[in-house]
């Protein structure tokens, strides 16, 4: 039952000697115990390299399913002679092997070469192979790595099974051990590998086709904004800034990534109930009747009614910003007449923000304020925005202060329909 290296240790290069492995008895006996077939190994006669590849190395890549398990594999060891038998037995089963002789020289070859696996004594002078197996795995997690430890060292075993050792092997070497643990690792990663690759190409398909609704949905609200802008070139530079600050204020407030862009995206719209407001009404120089103004109240009803009934996150905020924007903390605004809470967030943060940028730009009845003039009007009526949200825009101000450096009243036509990138 025994093969030729079965049980015996190996100490010294001349006891490694396989010369009679591959003829007269010691191959009956090698073939008797083993089938390299049944774990989809081939047997082949092969040289023995200590410090260059064999004819024919490849780099190491992910095989498809179905391959046979043949690896680029790093023999480490500081014993030239247990490094030489490990080369021999695994070339012999068509892997490609190198060899260093110290941890250090198998990080740098490392850097040097893709491997497959690395074969890495525990005890050695310098880097330990346990060392180089916690190197391996922050620096080159693709690459299996098996631990060679004595037969009576089953602690460190364990232990460099915990810190991600894909499998282990004792001294002294059974060759048929090797060949399998060896087999089986390269399986193992095989399948890791192709896992790991499937799931990053679905990501990456995911992430393409959300990518392609958001610009779609982007696309959408841009036409909208650029339809009310139609009308008024004025009320589409405001549109865009309004979004664009009230994502900052939102992010201030501790939004995430997502919600921020929603809102960047849904704020514009909330005037877009302006649409079917009458010119005479909306660009008149003078001030407005009550009668006409309670025609400029229903953009807010308008606007909601225009986005209702959609389950797409940006037109579903744009709705809600659209209804209550005009809605006060203090329940004097409309057209509801909501109190605080009440009041969804977005329409409390796109209230502060439409109303700074209503001040600090001119309109067709009025010239813009100063910076400092609009925050005096604003600090005076403070109570009718969400205190936290009003704080929170004053320590957003500089901020928001670029993004109108960025965005123009000048602006025209088609410029409405690229991005901004200001948040
Ligand atoms: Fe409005
Ligand atoms: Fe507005």
């Amino acid at each position: 039952m025994n093969s030729p290296l079965n049980g015996e240790p190996i100490t010294r290069r001349k006891s490694l000697s396989l010369a009679g492995e591959r003829t007269g008895t010691a191959m009956t006996k090698w073939t008797d115990t083993f089938k390299p077939a049944a774990f989809g190994l081939r047997t082949q006669d092969a040289p023995l390299p200590m410090t260059e590849p064999l004819p024919g190395n490849r780099d190491s890549t992910v095989p498809s399913m179905g391959e046979p398990a043949q690896g680029k594999i790093l023999v480490v060891d500081d014993e030239p002679a247990v490094a030489e038998l490990l080369v021999r037995v695994l070339t012999a089963q068509g892997h490609t092997c190198l060899c260093a002789s110290n941890g250090e020289t198998a990080v740098k070859l490392l850097e040097r070469e893709d491997f497959d696996l690395i074969l890495a004594d525990v005890m050695m002078p310098g880097m330990s192979g346990i060392d180089l197996l916690m190197i391996t795995r922050t620096l080159f997690p693709a690459v299996a790595v098996v631990i060679v430890t004595g037969i009576h060292d089953r602690e460190t075993a364990f232990s460099a099974l915990e810190l991600g050792a894909y499998d282990w092997v004792a001294k002294p070497f059974e060759r048929d051990k090797i060949l399998i643990t060896v087999a089986a690792a390269l399986d193992r990663r095989r399948i890791t590998l192709l896992t790991t690759e499937y799931r990053s190409a679905l990501e990456e398909q995911t992430r393409d086709i959300v990518g392609q609704l958001a610009e779609r949905e982007e696309e959408i609200v841009l036409r909208l904004i650029a339809a009310v802008g139609s009308r008024d070139h004025e009320t589409e530079a405001h549109c865009r800034r309004v979004g664009v600050s009230s994502a900052v204020i939102a992010r201030y407030l501790g939004w995430n990534t997502e919600r921020q862009d929603l809102m960047r995206r849904a704020a514009p719209l909330h005037d877009v109930g302006k649409i079917a407001i009458p010119d005479d009404i909306l660009f008149t120089q003078r001030s407005l009747t009550q009668d006409e103004f309670e025609v400029v109240k229903t953009h807010a009803r308008i606007g909601a009614k225009l986005l209702e009934g959609s389950n797409v996150p940006v037109v579903r905020m744009a709705r809600e910003i659209a209804l209550s924007h005009h809605e006060r903390w203090d329940g004097s605004g409309y057209p509801e007449g909501l109190h605080g809470d009440e009041i969804p967030e977005s329409a409390r943060i796109v209230a502060v923000a439409d109303v700074f940028d209503s001040l600090t730009h001119d309109r067709s009845h009025r010239p813009a304020f100063t910076e400092p003039e609009a925050l005096n009007v604003m600090l005076v009526v403070s109570r009718i925005w969400d205190p936290n949200v009003f704080d929170t825009f004053l320590r957003a101000l500089p901020e928001i202060r670029q993004i109108y450096d960025r965005i123009d009243d000048r602006e025209r036509g088609s410029v409405a329909l690229q991005r901004t990138g200001a948040v």
